[in-house]
C-alpha cells in the first residue's frame, strides 16, 4: 500500500471488546443527585505514558482512570520492555524505561487501541526505528494517519507501509515547519513527541490545542523539552538532547464529566461534577444553560441543577475549543427528549452517527443527512435493547435509558470500559437503578 491510501484504508472492526454476553440493565426513572469526582483523562493518560518511553528511568502517572484501554497501553509498553507498577485503585500507575527499547508494536494489542499510535513518534525518537501496526478504521470513521505521516517525514524520517504495518526510520530527526491541514489531536501529538529530542527548531503550524495536548505539553516541559506556544495553535519545539523522567498528574477528563453534566440535564437532577476544569468544556455548559439548566462553579469542578425538560439545543462539533464530538452522542440523547427540534452537525468523524439507529430502537426520532443530524424531541422513550458501537455511544445509550420507560439493556459494555471508570458504582451513588449482568437470554 501507497501512503496516500492510508485514509481508505479500512481493516475488520478492531476495536471490539464485547464479552458476548455482559450488558447493562438501566432501569428509567430516576434523578441524578449528588456528587461525583472524574478520573484523569483518557485521551491524555494514554499519550503520557507514550512521552514517558522519551526518558530513560521511572516515570510515574497519578490520577491515572482505571479504565480498560490503560490496561491495554500498559501491556503494549511492557512489551517494548519496559517495567510497570500499576495500582488502579490508586490510580498510579509506573513506568520503568531502559535504555535499549523494542521498537515494535503488534496489531494484536493495535487492533484493540488505536491510540497505540501514539508510540511512533517516542520510539522513533529513542530508537531511529519503529515498526507499528496500522490500527485502521473504526466504528466511528475512517481515521487516517496522513497528517502523522506527513510531519515525519518533513523531519527526516523515512516511511513506508507494508504488510499492515507503518516501517519509520531516521537517521536523527531534525526540525522542520509543519503546517496541519487540519489541528488533528494525533497528528500534533506524533510531531510533538518526536520534536523533542530532534536537531533544531520544529513549528507546528495549526495545531491541536486540547487540554489534554497541553497536558502532554506540561509533562514534556518537565521532563526537559523546549517547547513554547502550548495552548494556541502554533508549537515551537527546541529539540533537546535529553529528558528527564517525571511524576505527573494527568488532567481531569472532561468528556466524562460533560457526560455526568448531561445526564443531570437529562434526569432532571442536581449533579456536582468534582476535579475537572470547567473552562475545559465552556461550550458543552453554555449549551446546557441554553437548555434550561443552571451551572454554577465549584472550587474544583462544577453543578448542574436542571428542574424541567430540556429545550432543545442545536450542536456543531469542532476541535478544542469548539464543542467536542466525544460528547456529540450524550447531546443526541439528550435532545431526543428534549422540547423542540435540535440539528447536530459532526465535523470529525463521519460514523459517529451511527448509533442514532440505536437510539432510534428507544423511540427516537432522529434522521440524518451526511453529518447532519435532524432530531425531534418526543416526550417519551421506551426501554429496549441496543447495541454500544463505540465509547461515547455507550454513553449516549445508557443516557438515553435512564429517561426511558422500562428496561434498556445495552450491549457492547466492553465499549464503556474502555473509557469509563467505575461508571456502574458512580451511577448508582448518584441514585440510578441500573446492573452490570450476563445477558441468559442469549444462552
Ligand atoms: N485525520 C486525518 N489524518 C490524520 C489525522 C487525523 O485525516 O493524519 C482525521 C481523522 O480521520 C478525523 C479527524 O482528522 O476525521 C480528527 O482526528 P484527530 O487526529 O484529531 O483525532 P484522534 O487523535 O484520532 C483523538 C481522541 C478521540 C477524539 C479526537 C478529537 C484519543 C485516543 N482519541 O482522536 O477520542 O474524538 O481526538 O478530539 O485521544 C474517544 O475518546 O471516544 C475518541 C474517539
Amino acid at each position: 500500500m501507497t501512503l496516500c491510501q492510508y485514509r481508505r484504508f479500512r481493516p475488520c472492526d478492531g476495536a471490539s471488546y464485547d464479552s458476548g454476553v455482559e450488558v447493562l440493565n438501566v432501569f428509567g426513572g430516576s434523578r441524578l443527585q449528588g456528587d461525583v469526582t472524574v478520573p484523569g483523562a483518557k485521551n491524555s493518560v494514554l499519550k503520557l505514558m507514550a512521552a514517558a518511553l522519551l526518558a530513560e528511568g521511572t516515570t510515574t502517572l497519578t490520577n491515572v482512570p482505571d479504565i480498560l484501554d490503560v490496561a491495554i497501553m500498559a501491556e503494549l509498553v511492557r512489551r517494548l520492555g519496559c517495567t510497570v507498577a500499576h495500582d488502579p485503585e490508586a490510580g498510579r500507575i509506573s513506568i520503568g524505561v531502559p535504555a535499549q527499547l523494542n521498537h515494535r508494536a503488534d496489531y494484536d494489542l493495535v487492533r484493540r487501541m488505536r491510540a497505540s499510535i501514539c508510540v511512533l513518534g517516542p520510539l522513533l525518537s529513542r530508537c531511529g526505528e519503529v515498526d507499528v501496526a496500522l490500527p485502521g478504521g473504526d466504528n466511528i470513521g475512517s481515521r487516517g494517519l496522513d497528517m502523522h505521516v506527513g510531519g515525519l517525514l518533513r523531519m527526516g524520517a523515512q516511511v513506508l507501509s507494508e504488510h499492515g504495518y507503518l516501517h519509520a526510520t531516521c537517521g536523527r530527526l531534525h526540525g522542520a515547519r509543519i503546517w496541519l491541514d487540519f489541528p488533528s489531536v494525533g497528528a500534533t501529538e506524533t510531531i510533538l513527541m518526536a520534536a523533542v529530542r530532534a536537531d533544531g527548531v520544529t513549528i507546528i503550524d495549526n495545531a491541536a490545542r486540547e487540554p489534554e495536548i497541553v497536558d502532554i505539553c506540561r509533562m514534556l516541559v518537565d521532563m526537559g523539552a523546549a517547547i513554547t506556544g502550548i495552548g494556541t495553535s502554533t508549537l515551537e519545539i527546541e529539540g533537546v538532547a535529553e529528558l528527564q523522567p517525571v511524576t505527573h498528574a494527568v488532567v481531569g477528563d472532561r468528556i466524562v464529566a460533560g457526560t455526568w453534566a448531561v445526564a443531570a440535564v437529562m434526569t432532571r437532577g442536581d449533579v456536582s461534577v468534582h476535579q475537572v476544569d470547567p473552562d475545559h468544556l465552556r461550550i458543552a455548559l453554555e449549551k446546557l444553560q441554553e437548555c434550561g439548566a443552571q451551572v454554577s462553579n465549584l472550587e474544583d469542578g462544577f453543578r448542574v441543577q436542571m428542574d424541567r425538560r430540556p429545550l432543545s439545543v442545536d450542536v456543531v462539533t469542532l476541535p478544542f475549543p469548539g464543542f467536542p464530538t466525544d460528547l456529540q452522542p450524550q447531546f443526541i440523547a439528550m435532545n431526543a427528549i428534549a422540547d423542540g427540534a435540535a440539528l447536530v452537525t459532526e465535523n470529525l468523524f463521519e460514523a459517529r452517527f451511527r448509533f442514532v439507529q440505536e437510539l432510534a430502537r428507544l423511540g427516537a426520532d432522529v434522521r440524518t443527512d451526511g453529518h447532519h443530524a435532524l432530531v425531534r424531541g418526543t416526550t417519551e422513550l421506551s426501554g429496549a435493547p441496543v447495541e454500544a458501537t463505540d465509547i461515547r455511544a455507550g454513553a449516549g445509550l445508557v443516557l438515553a435509558g435512564l429517561v426511558a420507560e422500562g428496561v434498556t439493556t445495552v450491549y457492547g459494555v466492553g465499549h464503556i470500559d474502555r473509557g469509563y471508570a467505575d461508571f456502574v458504582p458512580n451511577l448508582r451513588n448518584l441514585g440510578a437503578t441500573v446492573e452490570r449482568a450476563e445477558d441468559s437470554a442469549l444462552f
